[in-house]
């Protein structure tokens, strides 16, 4: 079998509506107006020899393979770069074009080494592919090219082996500028050039660096374009060439890139982004492409553990043994305690079948409404903002929504680093010539880049989002900016007037905001009157919004600027979150709160109550539970005393890690699903083996609302899928709970759910994917929210006023630190950092500016003391102006730093979402890690020894 890449099939056709009629070989065909006369000729079924062209990229003519006939023309155009015309009859087999193409390839094929049959390429490459179909026999010119050199001649090109994921081998490269094109179109990143002429051009990573040491980001784009083995995955070098491929989707972040897993036998060779994945539309980053090893990781633990108290070693057993523990001591702390002195965590990274199974199994099985999720300390204040303004939890727009973008802002997010499939995409449209308004503390990369700057960056101080949304609107509402017929048309007119009057008043404006914000007034009202009048405005924001006190008051004033600017309800504009978690948006829709049941019905609400106790059979509690915070507040008072966590790590994720220990500790049985023995394990007295993404039937969400299907690559390793494992519990605990693949349980979800009445995964399979509301009045999905009037009926303004974080800095503590992500990292790195990306990112480090950092002593690369009203850690600074005088900024990668011994207890005022992004600090010289930091490596150690043991038993 030959796996052809789904990029390799000629350039795309036109969107044109405007048919064109043409003879091909004699035969009529009509295609679209702008249309190439080889995707002409494929349409009927002719496929003309190419190396150049493929459709992850523009055609640009540089092979000379794919040379046609055309009567009355001169020549033998390229058929990759010639458009239809009306009448033109073309021809492309005839003895002069089989000739010509035969000395195309006659060249090439004397500058290739002639190693096909112990070349990992063999069967996968098209300059093999393209000598058969020419017919090519012998090469008349000698094999005098440079490639032809021994492995040991002074002129060999030596491999390229840097990269920890694909090797590049100069010799085998037929310079057809795909890879250099694919960096520069698709990925947007220009990493690669040609360099050399003749035989001796090459591609070359930057200025001849090495391909680890270049700009190139790892998205394998190039690899992908390659139709050599010049570009090669490592995997397919050891495994071989895949023979089967499962499509399914990625289990990083909100983007859902879907991937076709390719397999050799029941091992993965590696995965290709999938070219009709309609969020990542073929394309991947660095993640979901490469770092996938953590499924077979050693540190991975197979068998489930438990142990009486936390201060003895974990003892193996078998599942059923585990699963009676766990429910006789759920059961026994009820009969103590009360009913809702247990409650139990859902995850993000789960599906939604399992997300659904595990909220149920809390309601139903244990009792009580003690459920939450991991969006509580990410984008909750998403979901309560949208819904207050315009009556859905959810972002509003597909990500195809930005090729109709004119003006974009980004404000709280880094999507190069944290969601950069799609910001790829933005990139793209930018480079088309959209402008770009960036709100964030840092200089992050779309502020400037190979062939983009933004427009306008305003570097406000961390805390002040609220101030600067409000400003932006001021200068919009005072300036008479408003799109009134929208205003009029769509929203509520008295609360518009309420609102536009609070705007107007002076505190509001760019002069009072701006110094307090540490931003130029006169930015902010370039900006306002830019996304005012600049085209379709669109809004993409991140955890930089949420992650504050006053969160959902950002979440909201956003709102609002889309609805005065009329940018909501068609293509091109909107108010986009970019999730951070893969199914975030699909575990809050499945009912992970503690008020709400699925499709964010409150549980207070009768008649929704009543539809589930019949469904389910059991009385439901019409009061809210727990959230997280207050479950660890409970357990510390001694009222709590039992918690299920699927696939979270609240030890490093939560803020207060001393706090949300001492919960822990208090507790008489926390039951952690997981791969790994996390850090929340530490606390744990039942450790349930977990899946990854690979093992899984089910589906993801991701954050335009698209339901995807994740899709079993290999069997669970550890015996159990996750949802049979909530199952097992289920019955240990008493509650029957019967399906027998996860389809049925998401026919439940869509019969209990009104935004999910028309999913089914049999739909799932003719649609490939499809966007929530899907139902009688959107069959299809629903791309666009809020097309014809907001589900809430009339948008609502909702006013936002500006209240300073209480953290505040002082002469203690004089500096503001604010955390993010980095590309190759993935939140609390449980993944990422057992996987080769840790080449690019070892530890934490602390950026911070030259002047600060003079100020203090400190240079580059030594260690810091980094301190704050709740703790300290030490880590190694990197100095850089990427950061402004008086802010530091830190990733949350790796646990021996923990950022998040440093932050708050400071929270959203409506959704208790922390407030990582704004932390009073002092910075200082340092010797090294804290005492605390030592033990835990300490403790560590001892962790990864029980590991080690854990995973030779069993073997
Ligand atoms: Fe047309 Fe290369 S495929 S010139």
């Amino acid at each position: 079998m030959t796996l052809i890449h789904e990029t390799d099939f000629g350039t795309p056709a036109s969107k044109s509506e405007k048919l064109v009629t043409l003879t091909i070989d004699g035969q009529s065909i009509s295609v679209p107006e702008g249309t190439s006369i080889m995707r002409a000729a494929m349409e009927m079924g002719t496929k003309i020899p190419k190396l150049c062209a493929t459709d992850m990229v523009d055609a640009f003519g540089s092979c000379r393979l794919c040379l046609v006939e055309i009567e009355g023309r001169p020549g033998t155009p390229a058929s990759c770069t010639t458009p239809v015309s009306p009448g033109l009859n073309v021809k492309t087999q005839t003895p002069r074009l089989k000739q010509l193409r035969k000395g195309v390839m006659e060249l090439y094929i004397s500058d290739h080494p002639l190693d096909c049959l112990t070349c990992a390429a063999n069967g996968d490459c098209e300059l093999q592919d393209m000598a058969g179909a020419v017919g090519l026999r012998e090469v008349r010119y000698g094999m005098d090219g440079a490639n032809h050199f021994k492995p040991d001649s002074p002129l060999a090109m030596p491999k390229d082996e840097s990269n920890p994921y694909f090797t590049y081998d100069p010799a085998k490269c037929i310079v057809c500028s795909r890879c250099v094109r694919a960096c520069e179109e698709v990925q947007g990143t220009f990493a690669l050039t040609i360099e050399g002429r003749g035989f001796d051009s090459r591609v070359s990573p930057g200025q001849h660096e090495a391909f680890l040491d270049s700009d190139c980001v790892s998205c394998g784009a190039c690899v992908q374009a390659c139709p050599t083995a010049t570009l090669q995955e490592k995997s397919v070098i050891e495994i071989g060439q895949p023979e089967h491929s499962v499509v399914t989707t990625c289990a990083y972040c909100g983007v859902g890139c879907a991937f076709k897993a390719e397999m050799r036998g029941d091992e993965l060779v590696r995965m290709v982004p999938y070219k009709d994945g309609k969020a990542n539309r073929g394309h991947s980053c660095v993640k979901g492409r490469f770092a996938w090893g953590y499924a077979t990781h050693k540190e991975r633990i197979l068998s489930p553990m438990i142990r009486d108290s936390i201060d003895q070693p974990w003892r193996e057993v078998g599942w059923q043994e585990a699963i009676g523990f766990a429910a006789n001591r759920l059961k026994a702390i009820q009969a103590r305690y009360g009913r809702d002195s247990i409650g139990g965590i859902t995850s993000s990274r789960c599906t939604n079948e399992e997300t659904f199974l595990v909220q149920k199994l809390i309601r139903a099985g244990f009792g009580t409404n003690n459920v939450d999720t991991c969006a509580r300390v990410c984008h909750s204040p998403t979901g309560y903002g949208l819904k207050t303004t315009f009556g859905t939890s959810a972002g509003t727009q597909d990500f195809d929504s930005v090729e109709h973008t004119d003006v974009v802002v980004v404000i709280g997010a880094n999507p190069t680093d944290g969601h950069p499939v799609f910001a790829s995409r933005l990139k793209k449209r930018l480079r088309q010539g959209a402008k770009l308004i960036v709100i964030d503390p840092r200089r992050i990369d779309l502020v400037k880049s190979p062939h983009i700057k933004a427009e306008v960056h305003l570097p406000l101080l961390p805390g002040t989002n609220v101030a600067i949304v409000t400003a932006l609107a001021h200068v919009i509402v005072t300036e008479g900016l408003v799109d009134e017929v929208f205003v009029r048309e769509r929203c509520d007119w008295a609360e518009f007037q309420e609102w536009a009057a609070f705007l107007s008043e002076p505190r509001n404006s760019p002069d009072i905001v701006g110094p307090m914000a540490g931003v130029e007034p006169d930015a902010i009202r370039h900006a306002a009157r830019l996304f005012a009048t600049g085209g379709n405005g669109a809004i993409y924001y991140g955890l930089g919004v949420t992650e504050h006190s006053q969160g959902t008051t950002t979440v909201m004033a956003i709102a609002n600027l889309a609805m005065a600017t009329g940018n909501i309800g068609r293509p091109g504009v909107g108010v986009n979150p970019l999730r951070g978690q893969n199914n975030v948006q699909g575990a809050c829709d499945m009912g992970s709160f503690p008020h709400e049941f699925s499709g964010y019905r409150h549980v207070s609400d009768d008649a929704t109550r009543q539809m589930f106790e019949e469904l389910w059979g059991v009385p439901l509690s019409g009061d809210p539970g727990l959230r997280i915070p207050n479950m660890l507040d409970a357990a510390v008072d001694g009222s709590f005393k039992g918690l299920y966590v699927q696939g979270e790590d609240i030890l490093q994720s939560d803020p207060n890690t001393h706090h949300v220990a001492a919960g822990l500790a208090a507790m008489e049985c926390v039951i952690v699903q997981d791969l790994f023995l996390n850090e929340t394990a530490n606390y744990a007295h039942v450790f349930l083996p977990g899946c990854t993404f690979l093992e899984k039937d089910g589906t993801f969400t991701n954050a335009e609302r698209r339901i995807q299907r994740v899709r079993r690559v290999m069997a669970p390793k550890n015996g159990y899928a996750d949802w049979e494992v909530t199952l097992l519990l289920a019955r240990a605990m008493g509650f029957e709970m019967d399906y027998a693949h996860p389809s049925q349980i998401m026919d439940e979800i869509a019969k209990v759910t009104p935004s999910f009445k028309g999913v089914s995964y049999q739909r799932l399979e003719e649609m490939g994917s499809i966007q929530w509301p899907c139902n009688d009045k959107a069959p299809l999905g629903t791309p666009v929210m809020h097309i014809d009037g907001f589900v809430r009926g009339k948008g609502k303004f909702v006013i936002t006023e500006y209240i300073p974080t209480e953290e505040r800095t002082g002469a203690r503590f004089p500096l503001l630190l604010t955390t993010g992500r980095i590309l190759s990292q993935y939140n609390v790195g449980a993944q990422t950092r057992r996987t080769a990306n840790v080449v690019w990112h070892e530890e934490d480090r602390l950026e911070i500016h030259p002047h600060d950092a003079e100020n203090r002593g400190i240079c580059d690369g030594d260690w810091i003391k980094l301190q704050s009203r709740s703790g300290e850690t030490a880590l190694r600074a990197l100095i850089t102006d990427r950061v402004a005088p008086g802010v530091v900024y830190t990733t949350f990668h790796h646990p021996d730093t923990q950022a998040n011994v440093i932050t708050t207890d400071y929270s959203d005022w409506a959704t208790n979402c922390p407030e990582y992004k704004v932390t009073a600090v002092q910075v200082s010289p340092s010797n090294g890690p804290t005492p605390w930091q030592q033990e835990y490596e300490a403790q560590a150690q001892r962790s990864r020894r029980i590991e080690g043991h854990a995973v030779e038993a069993a073997e």
